[in-house]
Formats: C-alpha cells, structure tokens, sequence
C-alpha cells in the first residue's frame, strides 16, 4: 500500500515506519521538519503541518492510506492541545479525504474524554470525534502509555529518579493503574489496522501484558536506574496530592526549558490509563512483552564496589 505516516519522524512513527517498510509498504512521512530524525534510506520528510494544513493536500496525494500519529502532550507556544491534537487531526482528516485517501487511521490514548479538566485528553477525545465523522474507512487504536528506545514518559521519570533522594515523590495516591505496551508491539497493531479491511470502523484499546500502579512502575525504574540504593534503600514514598505539586510544576515549566513534568502531566499521572490484559491477544493476535527488559536500558543496574582484584 501507498501510506502516509504523519508524525512519522516521532517517538512512535519512527518504528512505525520501520515496521511498514519490511513489511513491503511505500511511505511518506509527514512532518514539519522541527525534529531531526534520520530517516531509513531512500526515504525523505515530506512537508505537511496539521495546524496551518499547510502541505497535507500534496502529502497525501496518491496515498490508500493515512496513519495519524502527530500529536503533542505538551502545549508550546502555537503548538497548543486544541491546535495541534484537535484541530490538527481535523485537519488531516480533511485533507485526507480531499485526497481520496481510503484509510484512516488515528492513535488515541486510552481514557480519552471531553472534560476540559484533562486539556490533553480532552483534546484527544475531539480529534477523534472529527475521525468518526469521516466518510473514510477509520479506524482508531487507544493506547496506554507506550515504551521503548526514546520514549518521552519512562526517560522523564528516569531523569528524575536519578536525583537521590530519600524519598520517592508520588504525585497522588500512587495508585491509577497503567498498562505499558512497547514500541514495537503498538506499531503492529497500526500495520494490521491499516492492512486489515474488517477493522473499518472499530476503536481498539491496546496495552501490554501488565497492570502497574504508578508506584510500581516508579520503583521499578528507580530501581533499574540505579539510585533505589545505599543511604536511601529502599527511597520512603511521599504521596503528595496532584494539586500541591502543580505550583511547583508550573513554576519548573516556565524556568526550564526542558522540565521534567508539567502540571498538565501532573493530572494525568492520576489517571487510569489500562484497559483488559488480553486486550492485544484477543483482538491482534499476538502476546505484547513486559516492561522489564526495557527498563534494563535505562541505566546500569546498581552494583555494591566490588574489590579490586588481588595481584597476589
Ligand atoms: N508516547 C506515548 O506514550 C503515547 C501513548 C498513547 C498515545 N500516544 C499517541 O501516539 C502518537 C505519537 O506520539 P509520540 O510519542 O510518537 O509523539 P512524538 O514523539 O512527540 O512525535 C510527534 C510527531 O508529530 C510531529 N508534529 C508535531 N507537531 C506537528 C505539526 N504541527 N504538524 C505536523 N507534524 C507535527 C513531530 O514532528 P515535527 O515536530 O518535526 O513536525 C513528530 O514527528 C500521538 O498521537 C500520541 O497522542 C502516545
């Protein structure tokens, strides 16, 4: 198939992508060119932005299909939640169907909903809303947070834990439960939904094979990085509630350039983002891996010194 992959220079697109070419399919990838991703060989960013529409039309000429996956889940400047993964999908969708493109398909977020108190998802749920009104044969995948070499959540929390602390901050009560899915098992789950006719239409939530709270999976990348040791082993949780931590969070989001979680992220790490453990099984066929072997790659693991060998 002829596809064109928007967001294709991203965390997601770029194994998206990867998984679409050995599977024989002639891509295009879409973006505005801001991120710098080396593309596979023979392959070059074609422009398009969804916020302005700018290029879409021509990017999506000749396409049989689209794979929407541009999306922000920080707003910056221009680059806002109504912008960008609302009006943007909507764009899309439009200059798809100008194009005669015959599939569309959208990744959403597990727990979207149009409650303006989660602007991100909130935001989501509407770029779905302009997905489900087109003529196209849609379909649209929810995920849970997703991870994998160059991922934005697991590295962000990383970051964080590397700091050693006594404590182990938990925004809330730790509890909202999270579903982990690799990179590489949501991008087969894109390829079937845009290979596949009978998946016209649906919505599916896919996640990985585990339900974790955000305090385990906290302590587990804590642990894999390294810094769940020595004074401060094991780190103390120190539940803090979501509101509390906002201000600080906010103030980080206006003095770095790169903070480690905005108050928007805040609310969202409250939230449950799972859906059913054989949701991947049952409706694509496949087993999705565990989280562990990833967390291995986001640190050395933490030894005890050991001795220096004796010359004796
Ligand atoms: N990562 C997760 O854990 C997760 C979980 C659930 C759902 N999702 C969904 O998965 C999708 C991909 O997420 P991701 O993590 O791969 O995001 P990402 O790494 O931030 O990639 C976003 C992509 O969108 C492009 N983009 C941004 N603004 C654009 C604009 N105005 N016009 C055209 N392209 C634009 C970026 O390239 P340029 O900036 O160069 O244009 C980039 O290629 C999103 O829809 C997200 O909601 C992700």
């Amino acid at each position: 198939m002829r596809i064109a992959v928007t967001g294709g220079t991203g965390f997601v697109g770029t194994e998206v992508v990867r998984t679409l070419l050995l599977a024989g399919h002639e891509l295009r990838v879409v973006g505005r060119g801001v991120r710098q991703a080396p593309l596979p060989d023979g392959l070059r960013l074609t422009f398009g932005d969804v916020v302005t529409g700018a290029g879409l039309d021509g990017a999506f000429a000749g396409a049989d299909a689209v794979i929407h996956l541009t999306a922000i889940i920080r707003e910056r400047g221009p680059q806002t939640f109504a912008a960008v993964n609302a009006q943007g999908t909507a764009n899309a969708v439009d200059a798809a169907a100008r194009a005669g493109v015959g599939r569309f398909v959208h990744l959403s977020a597990l727990g979207v909903d149009p409650d303006p108190d989660f602007p991100y998802l909130a935001s989501k749920w509407q770029g779905e809303q302009a997905v489900r009104a087109s003529q196209m044969d849609w379909v649209i995948l929810r995920s849970s947070v997703i991870f994998g070499p160059g991922d934005g959540f697991f590295r962000q929390l990383a970051g964080a834990l590397r700091v050693p602390s006594p404590f182990l901050l938990i925004p809330g009560d730790g509890r909202a439960r999270f579903q982990p899915i690799a990179v590489g098992d949501a991008a087969r789950c894109l390829e079937a939904a845009v290979e596949e006719p009978a998946r016209r239409h649906q919505v599916y939530e896919i996640g990985g094979p585990q339900h974790l709270t955000l305090e385990e999976i906290m302590r587990a990348v804590a642990a894999a990085t390294g810094r769940d040791w020595f004074l401060f082993s094991p780190r103390r949780p120190l539940r803090l509630p979501v509101a509390a931590l906002k201000p600080v969070a906010a103030l980080m989001d206006r003095l770095l350039p790169n903070p480690p979680v905005t108050a928007q992220q805040l609310a969202l790490l409250s939230r449950a983002n799972a859906t059913r453990l054989d949701a991947v099984p049952q409706a694509f066929g496949f087993d999705p891996m565990p989280l562990a072997a990833h967390l291995q790659t986001l640190g050395p693991q933490r030894r005890w010194p050991t001795a220096p060998a004796s010359s004796t």
